[in-house]
Parts: C-alpha cells; sequence; structure tokens
C-alpha cells in the first residue's frame, strides 16, 4: 500500500516534531506518541532534545530575517541549507534513542521562521498578509526517508487568518482540566497567551501574542555581554529599572491593538532595539539597566495584556509558562509577583519540559493534518474558517 494511505489508517503514530522559533537559537526536537480524534487524542511525549545551532547558522537566519534584508537568492538556498539541518535534527534525535528511523511514522517540521507579515498590504489590489518559514521539508522527506508535513501558517493565512499564534489547539490538548480556568504562557522569542476555560469545547480556547520576550533580551546580552542569552536572569536581577525608558516603551501601537494579532522580529528587531539603545544614552543607563528594564517589559506588557483583554481574567487559577524564558528567574518571578494570587508554574508540573512544548505542537499539526482534520481557531488567528493546516511531503 502507499506509504501515505497506509499511515491516515494507521491508529497509532510516531512522530517527530522541529521547530526553531523566532529567537533562532536551535532546532528543538520531539519524538511522540500521537493516536485518537478530536478532544480525545492522545499524545505521549517519548523523547526531546534540542540541537543548537552554530554561531554562522544563527547569524546568517537573523541576517536574512531583517525585514531590510533583500537578496532572495540567498534566502532560497538558506531554504534549502536549512532543511538539511532541521533533517539532521531528526536523525540525531533517532540515533540519541537508539531507534531506528523505520519506527518513525511522520515529521511535523515548522520551520525557521524569517518574514511575518500580519499586517495587511496593498498587492495587486488586495490587502495581503503573509508568512514565510524556511528549512524546506520536502529536503527533510528525502534526507529522513519518512513523509514531512510543513508550511503549518500558510494555511491558516489562507483562510484569512495571521497564521499565528497556533499553539493554542495544543495548550488545550495539553493541559485543559476540566472546570479549572488556566492560562499557558509561551516564552520563546515573542510571547504568546493561551486562554483555556476549563469546558471541553475548542471553542472557548482564546489567545494572542502580547509582544516580544527573549527576542529583546536576547538581543541586548548578546551586544554588551557577549553572551547568548541572560542565564537564570542573573543580568536583569543586577541592573535597575529606567521607569522613563519603561514608559516610552511601553507606548508601542502593539500593545493596545485588540486581538487577534501576532508579532515578530519585523515590530520587535532591530528598530525597536535602537529605540531601547537611544533612550538608554538619554537616561545614562548602565547594559544591565536595558536588560533588566526589557526585561521588565517583558513581563509588564504580558501582565497588562492580560488585565486589559482577558475578560474571564478573575476566574484564571493558574499560569502555565512553556518555553525557554521559563528558564529566566526574572520573569518568573515578577510573573508570580504580577499575577499573585493566580498560581504560576512552569510546564514541567504537567510532565512537559518547557522547551518541548512548541516541537510538540507541530506534531501534533503533522498528524491532523495526515487525519484530515483543522488546527487552528478562528478566533484566536482571525482566520474565517477552521482549516487543516500543512503542506504534506511525499519522497
Ligand atoms: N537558562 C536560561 N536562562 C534564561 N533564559 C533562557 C535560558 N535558557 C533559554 N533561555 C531563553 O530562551 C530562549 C529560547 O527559547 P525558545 O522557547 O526556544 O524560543 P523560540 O521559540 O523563539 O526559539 C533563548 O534564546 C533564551 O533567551
Ligand atoms: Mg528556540
Amino acid at each position: 500500500m502507499n506509504k501515505l494511505a497506509s499511515l491516515i489508517k494507521k491508529k497509532k503514530l510516531n512522530v517527530i516534531g522541529l521547530l526553531s522559533g523566532t529567537s533562532a537559537d536551535g532546532v528543538d526536537a520531539c519524538l511522540v506518541e500521537i493516536s485518537g480524534f478530536d478532544k480525545r487524542i492522545r499524545l505521549k511525549q517519548l523523547a526531546f532534545k534540542t540541537y543548537p545551532f552554530s554561531k554562522d547558522v544563527q547569524k546568517k537566519i537573523l541576517e536574512v530575517s531583517d525585514p531590510t534584508y533583500e537578496n532572495l537568492d540567498e534566502i532560497l538556498r538558506l531554504d534549502m541549507a536549512l532543511g538539511r539541518h532541521f533533517a539532521r535534527s531528526a536523525i540525531n534525535l533517532v540515533k540519541d534513542l537508539g531507534y531506528d528511523m523505520k519506527k518513525i511514522d511522520l515529521i511535523g517540521s515548522h520551520g525557521q521562521t524569517i518574514r511575518h507579515l500580519s499586517d495587511p498590504f496593498f498587492c495587486l489590489g488586495k490587502k495581503i498578509k503573509a508568512t514565510y518559514q524556511i528549512g524546506d521539508p520536502s529536503v527533510i522527506a528525502l534526507k529522513t526517508g519518512v513523509i514531512t508535513v510543513g508550511d503549518f501558517r500558510r494555511s491558516d493565512i489562507a483562510s484569512g487568518g495571521e497564521g499565528a499564534p497556533l499553539s493554542p489547539f495544543a495548550h488545550f490538548l495539553l493541559f485543559n482540566k476540566l472546570n479549572t480556568p488556566q492560562a499557558v504562557l509561551n516564552l520563546g522569542g515573542i510571547a504568546n497567551l493561551t486562554i483555556l476555560l476549563g469546558t471541553q469545547k475548542i471553542k472557548d480556547v482564546w489567545g494572542f501574542d502580547t509582544g516580544p520576550a527573549n527576542i529583546i533580551v536576547d538581543f541586548l546580552v548578546k551586544k554588551y555581554f557577549r553572551k547568548k542569552f541572560d542565564k537564570d536572569g542573573r543580568i536583569a536581577f543586577s541592573g535597575k529599572v529606567e521607569g522613563r525608558l519603561l514608559a516610552s516603551l511601553k507606548k508601542d501601537s502593539y500593545f493596545n491593538k485588540r486581538p487577534p494579532k501576532s508579532t515578530g522580529r519585523e515590530k520587535f528587531g532591530e528598530e525597536y532595539i535602537k529605540r531601547i539603545e537611544r533612550l538608554g544614552k538619554k537616561y545614562h543607563l548602565k547594559p544591565e539597566d536595558l536588560v533588566r528594564t526589557a526585561s521588565e517589559l517583558v513581563v509588564q506588557t504580558i501582565w497588562e495584556s492580560f488585565l486589559r483583554f482577558v475578560k474571564t481574567k478573575q476566574k484564571i487559577q493558574r499560569l502555565i509558562i512553556t518555553g525557554g524564558g521559563a528558564h529566566n528567574r526574572y520573569f518568573t518571578l515578577r510573573l508570580k509577583q504580577l499575577f499573585e494570587p493566580i498560581e504560576v508554574v512552569t510546564s514541567e508540573v504537567f510532565g512537559y519540559n518547557p522547551d518541548s512544548v512548541e516541537a510538540l505542537v507541530f506534531a501534533l499539526f503533522a498528524y491532523l493534518a495526515i487525519k484530515g482534520k483543522p488546527g487552528n481557531i478562528k478566533r484566536v488567528t482571525g482566520a474565517k474558517k477552521e482549516s487543516v493546516l500543512g503542506r504534506i511531503c511525499l519522497f
């Protein structure tokens, strides 16, 4: 039987999820066993590992991610070259586990976002949104010998949505607890919030990108401290918050915009950092004060958008943190203080390593694609229609 047809019929699939987020720190790879349908989908995480990018690879990704970068030929080449990196991460995960690729049924790869154009712009007389993830899934399928699904976000944009955030659907399956309203906060390069009301209806799930998280802190720490990131939030703890800088940064129109909304490096990339630096100079701030104020901006904009946009905020009992930012103790401490009396935990409490959750999301979407089930939530992305996400690459 043809491979795709047998996958559609198979009840339990071993799926690898691959993702590199806005931080472009490396490929998160997870192996998960998935079965069932609709609300009864079962996910069992079998393994997770991050395969960090070398400095050169990260530099290249950040270079082409700059909104002013225009060398299309180089982007096309990087798309193919990164496909190999993603494939290698899948192969290494399987090897590190002592598994055989033959046991893997499917791969879901998010790829690496290099553009996220969620603000509609006129093109051929129509208002158009767009997003672009590189790390070609056809390369992954061919190199691994496993059917690979990619390009999940474009399907949602084709349905009229912003293509992001997509994780709320998966957060529902992983964390929803009946009669317990909870919120999930992913602290990646960008922060996104999911609201789970504790009902059984996927329609009740809601979420949006609150704004920048690690992206701005990483940038400052790289430039002034020559480190990849602010380990455990130590630099933030050593600086002070400059109120005038914080107030000025908060004025950005994104924070006031009503959801559905999603964002990326276009908005909170180099230009935004330059603004931080300019004001930092004006107020004679030390580099650690910039880092602390930027970190404070992250937590305060999360808290304020929660207050402002989440109607059911009084009922929320728990905030579950995922993403690399869950390791930043400045973030977690300040979020605990701000969200008090709401309990603040990391996804570890639910048995999921915070770094692994977003990769799991794309393993799940690959499964949904093969089974012909939609993965987007209309009120989250603003899509007009629920649709099956992704593009299936055979080999
Ligand atoms: N121990 C740590 N202390 C502070 N921050 C951390 C730590 N580990 C990871 N991070 C942060 O998490 C980021 C990666 O998070 P991730 O969820 O992979 O984001 P993305 O999805 O944007 O790639 C790193 O760039 C770094 O800023
Ligand atoms: Mg990452």
